[in-house]
């Protein structure tokens, strides 16, 4: 194996040309949208995905065009949810077309490509050096899939992001500025905490930070239509950014997101008319101008 002291020049792979060639097909295929939200949290688990997939279907339900692109390779969860785990990949014009839902959204996941027995992995010589390389590796993929997609003309591309402060700094890097950021927390002071330190991290890069969503702010019993609480204590660290809104558990949502059917009715719930809230919000929020 050469050690970067043997390589003279790049080696000749063209590393730095193709690494423009790259910028250039993203920024060129992202033209036509209008606003890039990204959806992370340091905390894995608080429902990341499943907001991302739910407040895309509140804003395309108001006639908006949007597309998701699930960034978390190796636990992919809009396939399934979204009900594009079949998806076919097939040519468009010039690109890849992206799989539909029923209700219009674009969906990349790779969930649709690899199937839930298998991992992602990135070729190596050896398996320290995967892992060594992931990050730029799992950058120059999500490179590719930005250049190679039919993005088309969208008013939001939503990025459902990996769980972990430091993926989310590095997806921010990434994305570069027009990114902006919603960030997942649940009313546990260990998520607050948590989700505090994506703040913080998030705070030194320039990308706009929207807001937060507190998701399984409690739980919703359909038999007694009432919220009960989920959590004792809902105190925890400040955020410090502005709160988008409260949604509640329905144990009804998560076993339609399994099995990638919408939950009929939902925006007679509280849950949906509480994720309804926050689409407006956002709305609201992306229409005005940046207060940094
Ligand atoms: N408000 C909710 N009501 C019902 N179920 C929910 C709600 N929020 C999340 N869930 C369920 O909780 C589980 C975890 O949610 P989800 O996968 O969206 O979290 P995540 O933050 O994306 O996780 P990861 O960090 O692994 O990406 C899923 O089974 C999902 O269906
Ligand atoms: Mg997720």
């Amino acid at each position: 194996m050469k050690s970067y002291h043997d390589i003279v020049g790049d080696g000749g792979s063209r590393i730095l040309e193709q690494v423009a060639e790259q910028r250039t097909r993203v920024t060129d295929g992202l033209a036509g949208v209008r606003h890039l939200v990204a959806v992370g949290s340091g905390k894995g688990g608080v429902g990341k995905s499943t907001l991302t997939f739910h407040l895309a279907s509140a804003l395309a339900a108001r006639g908006l065009r949007i597309a998701i692109l699930d960034a978390d390779f190796n636990g992919p969860s809009q396939a399934r949810m979204a009900g594009v785990q079949r998806a076919l990949f097939v040519p468009g014009s010039h690109k890849v077309a992206l799989p539909r839902t029923r209700n219009g959204i674009g969906v990349f996941s790779m969930g649709s490509l690899i199937p839930e027995s298998e991992a992602l992995d990135f070729e190596s010589t050896t398996r320290g050096e995967s892992q060594t390389w992931r990050a730029t590796r799992e950058f120059a993929l999500l490179g590719e899939i930005l250049g190679s997609f039919e993005w088309g003309e969208l008013d939001l591309l939503m990025f459902d992001l990996p769980p972990g402060a430091e993926r989310t700094v590095q997806y921010a890097e990434f994305l570069g500025p027009r990114a902006s950021f919603l960030l997942v927390t649940i009313p546990s002071e260990v998520s607050r905490g948590v989700v505090a330190r994506s703040v913080a991290a998030l705070s030194k890069s320039p990308n706009r930070m929207l807001g937060y969503i507190e998701n399984m702010s409690g739980y919703y019993c359909r038999d007694c239509d009432a919220i009960k609480p989920l959590f004792a204590s809902s105190g925890g660290a400040d955020l410090e950014i502005p709160c988008f809104g409260a949604v509640p558990f329905d144990p009804e949502l998560a076993s339609h997101c399994d099995r990638g059917i919408p939950l009929p009715a939902l925006s007679e719930t509280p849950v949906g008319r509480a994720l309804d809230q926050v689409a407006q919000r956002l709305l609201d929020t992306l229409d005005t101008e940046s207060p940094r």
